[in-house]
Order: structure tokens, then sequence, then C-alpha cells
């Protein structure tokens, strides 16, 4: 069963409220939170102190993307602002088995997301000790949403579900950036199971209709 989980990223901020409700409309159970610190990349977003205030607005599944330095200082507000899950970006943690451990103790499901070029093997042994939930998958550098689907990710994202079958491992496979109607199948079929999409869901503000395209097309080809 593939799931989306559209980005808040591309939604309207000058009224985030009506967005949700749109989404959650849409049947949309899980919304991605793209947190940035003008640091690991240029752009800057949004922290807990919003996603606490989306909270009592819906009730999606926060999906929290990490792109900070020092990502495990935001953990204990962001589980307290009701964050589901926390993807922690490999290259910004030099302890990830215990970063993994921190989120996973707080009761939370946790990620991990590659950048283009950042290897996935050396995740197998925090994989083996079931502490990653997710891995996400990065089709464009992190930073901004809009650019352009980096094609080698299908590689990546097929060499990854084939390492997963091969050595018994239980995370879901997630991919964000770039990704809209013409080449969501793809992703698919190289084997994400859940898709991160932000400019393709709030292209020309017509978000419910845009999500049951997305949707048709997901349901034809697969
Ligand atoms: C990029 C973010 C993405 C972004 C995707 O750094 O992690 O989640 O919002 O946006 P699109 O779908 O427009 O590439
Ligand atoms: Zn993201």
């Amino acid at each position: 069963m593939i799931t989306l989980s559209p980005s808040l990223l591309s939604a309207n901020f000058a009224n985030l409220n009506a967005d949700i409700n749109t989404l959650e409309e849409a049947g949309i159970d899980e919304l991605h939170l793209d947190i940035m610190d003008g640091h690991f990349v240029d752009n800057i977003t949004f922290g807990p102190a919003l996603v606490a205030s989306l909270r009592p607005l819906t009730d999606m599944h926060f999906d929290a993307h990490l792109m900070v330095t020092n990502p495990e200082k935001l953990f204990s507000s962001l589980a307290n602002a009701g964050t589901g899950n926390i993807t922690v970006h490999a290259e910004t943690v030099p302890h990830l088995y215990h970063t993994l451990e921190k989120i996973k103790k707080m009761g939370l499901s946790a990620g991990v997301a590659l950048n283009p070029a950042t290897d996935f093997r050396n995740l197998i042994y925090p994989a083996l000790d079931d502490l990653i939930d997710r891995i996400l998958v990065m089709s464009v550098e992190p930073g901004f949403g809009g650019q352009k689907f980096l094609p080698m990710s299908l590689y990546k994202i097929d060499a990854i579900k084939h390492w997963r079958a091969n050595n018994n491992l239980n995370f879901t496979i997630q991919v964000d950036g770039g990704i809209n109607a013409d080449n969501i199948n793809t992703v698919i079929q190289a084997g994400a199971d859940n898709i991160v999409m932000g400019s393709a869901v709030f292209r020309q503000r017509k978000i419910a209709a845009n999500i049951c395209n997305i949707k048709n097309i997901i349901k034809q080809e697969n």
C-alpha cells in the first residue's frame, strides 16, 4: 500500500489551517514537515513551536524531516509538539546508532534521510537492530521545493529495496524531491512505499484536484 505525505513547505504559510483542512478532507493521513535551519541547508522554514500550534488542527500523522545540524536538540520539543516520526539526516549526526536509540526511546518512529550522494550500506547495523523505521531517499539536494528529480535516485531506491529483502530488514522506503504526476509511478515501481510531494500537491493551488489526480495515476498502474 503506497502512502502519500504532502509537504507543508509548499502550503500557504499565511493560512496553514485552511490548507491542512483541505489535505485532510482529501483523505491524506500524513503530513511531511520540512524543518530547515539555514545551516545544514540554505533555507529556513519553521520549528517545534509552529508544529505544536498545528497539532490541535488535525488528526494527520506528523512526519518531521530535520534538515538541521544538531537535530537532537529538537527531539523533546518535537515529541511534545505531537510529532509521530522524526527523520534525521545521516550527514548531520556523528553517532547515528545512539541518535536513533534516542528517538525510539521516546516512543516515536525513527527515520534516516540520505542526501543524493550518501550511500545507504552503512545503515546496516542500526537497521539489523530495528532502529530504523523509515529510510528517506532524497531525490534532490535538500533545501528547497520545486527542484528537478535526480534520475539516479531510481537506481538507489531499487538497490535499497533489494538490500532490505536480502537482509530481512523492516524499514519503509520514503522518497522526497521532484516527484510529480509524470514520474510518480516510476518511483513506486523502483520500490518507494511512501511518497513526499510538495509542489505537485499544491500546484496552482488546486490541492484537492491534484491529490485526486495523483491517487488515480497510482491506482491505474500499480
Ligand atoms: C526538500 C524537502 C522536500 C520538498 C519537496 O528539501 O525535503 O520535502 O518539500 O518538494 P517538491 O515535491 O516540490 O520537490
Ligand atoms: Zn522533506
